[in-house]
């Protein structure tokens, strides 16, 4: 691979670009249930293409050179800030995404920490096993250490009992989720919010993919349990655009209950050679195209627009519960409570599942579906998550029947269950002490074995062979394995 000697025409770069985008799931149209969110009009993602191309050249790492952005961060920001109920002193930044903000609530914590407590040189964090891994990801850049607890496994909610007891005197932040991405309910706020004002910590909620939405639930009239800055001891929240704002990729929100807080955030670098460095995020250079974006589409749809959107979501969610419920094999997890539903399998008298989820996922596949798989962890069974937005309620009687069909393919002829004996064996690996040879064994095993070129081949057969082994895999050895997949999926093309 090199660069070619000579560019090539636009038609044909386009050309060999969409041929690459021949296996890319749909974007638009409601059939992908994870990864993309469609409000189910148009009009919003012409009016976020024109900013996001308009805005991509200029450069947020300089508001003083390019005061647009400073302008739309403090206004995006402020809308943001209101909408979550939050008072004048509640500042925060824009961010690239989730996992970015919920990294730069860790950080926060972290650092502040450092200045306030300087003898404490083993901070933790507390979360519910139910928040998302960037909490993970946070702990582990920022050198934080996580203290999980369980939930209730009728509810998937944290008990704040629970949580008070794993809190002690180096905890620095606790975390709950509003709502949490694999089961779509929102943790005691209120009660975790007096035990952080109690215990004098920091207290984040996470709202990335829950925050946007809930509001909106709550004006029609579901009962949305209180979870933003109204509730006494939430410190910091994150929220993100790019889900249900429906933004273009790159767009999420990161608030503090104050700049005391927020400034732990920020990072400034004077001794170098070169132009002053002041972030507001991790990273430096970023386009303005997001932030452009993101500003342009809450202006545009305005509270109205989102509102309606949201009443068309609610509706969809009601009528898949609705419909899941007249397929035995099937049930919906705990009470969904924004728009995300889990669907496990019903169990036989038994005790054995009905039906196995992967496969079903497998099959909605051929039916022209993208439903995520979700591996089971810490009491939640394997299951099935759907993302529901402004798109998806004139798709519900259709993915309802195809779910109906699919789950009686998969009764019919199920794909054979993981075998007894790999089972035994993966429990009993150590992930440390296994060589590249095991690793390739392993990944050939479950179907992603090597390809012609070197790398490592997408799995073109379904997912529910993987997904069967990495569900019996113990954690530390999934996620060694993902690690090695990955570090041989993204090799170069040989010649
Ligand atoms: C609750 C929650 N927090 C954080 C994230 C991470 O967001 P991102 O994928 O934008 O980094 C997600 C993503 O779905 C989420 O659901």
């Amino acid at each position: 691979m090199r660069i070619p000697a000579k560019g090539m025409d636009e038609a044909a770069l386009f050309g060999a670009m969409a041929a690459y985008r021949e296996h890319d799931l749909d974007t638009k149209g409601g059939r992908t249930w994870a990864y993309v969110y469609d409000p189910g009009r148009p009009d919003v993602d012409r009016i976020a293409k024109r900013a996001l191309v308009e805005w991509y050249d200029e450069n947020a790492l300089d508001p003083t050179v390019f005061p647009s952005l400073l302008r739309f961060e403090n206004e995006v920001v402020g809308m943001a800030r209101t909408h979550l109920r939050g008072g004048p002193d509640v500042v925060g930044h824009f961010t690239s995404g989730g996992t970015e903000s919920c990294m730069m609530a860790v950080k926060s914590a972290r650092d502040r920490a450092r200045e306030l407590r300087p003898d404490l040189d083993r901070p933790t964090m507390v979360l519910p096993v139910t928040a998302h891994p960037a909490f993970h990801k946070g702990a582990h850049y920022f050198d934080v250490e996580v203290v999980t607890v369980p939930v209730d496994t009728t509810t998937w909610k944290v008990d704040p009992e629970v949580m008070a007891g794993a809190v002690d005197d180096r905890t620095i932040l606790m975390v709950a989720s509003a709502v949490s991405y694999a089961h779509g309910v929102v943790d005691p706020v209120p009660e975790l919010g007096a035990l952080a004002l109690e215990r004098d910590l920091l207290f984040h909620v996470d709202g990335c993919i829950g925050g946007f939405v809930l509001p909106y639930f709550r004006r029609l009239g579901e009962p949305v349990t209180d979870f933003d800055f109204s509730v006494p001891g939430v410190t910091s929240m994150s929220m993100d655009f790019h889900k249900y704002a429906y933004c273009p990729k790159g767009a999420s929100l990161v608030l503090y209950r104050d700049a005391s807080i927020r400034r732990h955030q920020l990072y400034a670098k004077a001794a170098w050679t070169g132009y002053t460095v002041i972030n507001t995020t991790f990273q430096s250079t970023k386009s303005g195209g997001p932030l452009a974006a993101t500003w342009a589409v809450l202006n545009y749809v305005g509270d109205d627009g989102f509102l309606d959107i949201a009443a068309r979501t609610l509706a969809a969610r009601k009528e898949i519960v609705a419909g899941v419920d007249t397929i035995p094999e099937l049930e919906v997890m705990g009470t969904p409570e924004s728009n995300l539903v889990a669907l496990t399998s019903a169990t036989g008298p038994g005790g054995a599942d009905l039906v196995n989820v992967f496969d079903v996922v497998d099959r909605m596949r051929t039916h022209r579906w993208f439903v995520q798989p979700q591996l089971g962890f810490a009491g939640s069974k394997a299951n099935i998550h759907l993302s529901i937005g402004g798109a998806s309620l004139p798709l519900v009687p259709e993915l309802i029947e195809d779910f109906r069909t699919a789950v009686a393919e998969a009764v019919a002829a199920p794909t054979p269950a993981a075998d007894p004996a790999i089972v035994e064996l993966l429990a009993g690996l150590d992930p440390d002490a296994l060589d590249a040879a095991t690793f390739d064994a392993l990944l050939e095993g479950a179907g992603i074995g090597a390809s012609a070129d070197g790398g490592t081949d997408l799995p073109d057969e379904g997912t529910a062979g993987i997904n069967a082994i990495l569900d019996v895999c113990p954690a530390p050895l999934a996620e060694r394995l993902l690690v090695e997949y990955f570090n041989r999926l993204y090799v170069p093309p040989r010649d």
